[in-house]
This record gives structure tokens, sequence and C-alpha cells, in this order.
């Protein structure tokens, strides 16, 4: 399934597509209520079997214009799964909404936050995507500051927008447009 030409290399994680394989590591990193109650919709407990059928089920929603927009976030050093991460296109509006949900043990290391810049040029530069948001429920200061320190703008709060686990939550949501990753890659480039 894998495509050596889509694979994303960043200094540390490489973003490849999912494998079968996967379905064991991600059943272990994800079947925790810390990690999937920060997600719109993902399953808990979260099994193998959730696992298996969402990897078989990724083709053909999870592609855009023969491009893989979902990716298993592994290290580079040895391999092992940390995450997976994702840019949902909308293709008539040629947007996309990021996702990401990485196992608890690997919190705190900067590694959604290095993804997440990865992707966002992957989705300007390779997928030529005109805005590319994000939304997280309003209790996750975790998620912000990972939008936050990848460059999108805060663009307001969706009132009681969302019901997740009995809960109703705020949706948060975060943007970027292609002139502004420009201007940010300019200016990495140029400072
Ligand atoms: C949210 C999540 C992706 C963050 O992953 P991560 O790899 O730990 O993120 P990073 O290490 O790149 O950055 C996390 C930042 O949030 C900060 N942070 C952690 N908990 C926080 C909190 N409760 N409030 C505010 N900031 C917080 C960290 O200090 C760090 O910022 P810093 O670098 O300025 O210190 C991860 O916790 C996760 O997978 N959660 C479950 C799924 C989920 O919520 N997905 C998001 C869907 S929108």
């Amino acid at each position: 399934m894998a495509d050596a030409s889509f694979v994303i290399e960043t200094e540390r994680l490489r973003l490849r597509e999912h494998d079968p394989a996967d379905a064991a590591a991600m059943a272990s990193l994800f079947n925790d209520i810390e990690v999937v109650r920060g997600t719109l919709s993902v399953p808990f407990p979260y099994t193998f079997a959730h696992a298996r059928e969402w990897i078989a089920g990724l083709r053909p929603k999870w592609i855009y214009e023969g491009k893989p927009t979902s990716f298993a976030v592994v290290l580079r050093d040895g391999g092992v799964l940390v995450g997976s991460a994702g840019l949902n296109v909308d293709a008539a509006h040629r947007r996309g909404e990021l996702g990401y949900m990485y196992g608890r043990a690997h919190w705190g290391k900067g590694y959604a936050t290095e993804s997440c810049r990865a992707l966002l040029r992957y989705g300007f530069e390779t997928l030529r995507l005109h805005v590319v948001y994000a939304s997280h429920w309003g209790w996750n200061g975790a998620s912000a500051r990972v939008l936050e320190k990848s460059g999108m703008r805060f663009e307001g709060v969706l009132r009681e927008h969302g019901v997740r686990l009995g809960e109703v939550h705020d949706s948060v949501v975060y943007g970027m447009v292609a002139e502004e990753h420009e201007a940010m890659r300019r200016g990495a480039v140029d400072g």
C-alpha cells in the first residue's frame, strides 16, 4: 500500500500511508479514553477490528488527486508508530481539515507540531489547497497549542457545536490560507 513517493519526512518523523500491519499498534496506542476523547468520532473502546476496518476503508476517501491524505506517523529512527494524522480534503472547495491523534506515551515531544507543519506544507505545496483548517474541542489546550505553534490563526468558537461521549462541547476553529503559508515559508527562508 505504501508508496515511497508519498512519504513525507521531517527531522524526526516519517509520515507514510497506513498499512494493514499497523492495526495492532494503532489499537494499542488509541484504545485510551484520554486519546479518543479529543477526537471528533473515534470509537471507544478502540479495538484491533476498528483499526483494521478503518485502514481497509481508507481508499478512495483519503485520496485526493491520486495522492494520499491520511498518514501513519512513525519515528524515522526505528519506525515505531506514534500516531495518525491527515488532511480530510473537500475537493469541491479545495480545502482540507487537519486531524491527528498520538499515543499518550508520545505526547509532549513536539511530534504533533512537527507533523502538523509538514502536513500544512503538503496541503499547500503538493495538494495545492487554498485553505487548511482544524477544530478542537474547547477544553483541548494541547491541540490549540499545536495549531498555534504551526502558524495557524484562531478563527472563532462554534458554541456547543458537538456532542462527544455524552457531553456537549464548543468547537474552536483555526485556519491558514495559502498566502499565509507562503509568507510563513518565505519568512523562514529569508529570516
Ligand atoms: C493534542 C495532541 C495531538 C498533542 O500532541 P503532542 O505531540 O503532545 O503535541 P506537541 O508536543 O507538538 O505540543 C503540545 C503543546 O501543548 C502544550 N500543552 C499540553 N497540555 C496542555 C494543556 N492542557 N493546555 C495547554 N497547553 C498544553 C504543551 O506544553 C506543548 O506546548 P509547548 O511546546 O509550548 O510546551 C495529543 O495530546 C493527542 O493526540 N491528544 C488526543 C487526540 C486529540 O486530542 N487530537 C486532537 C484533535 S483536534
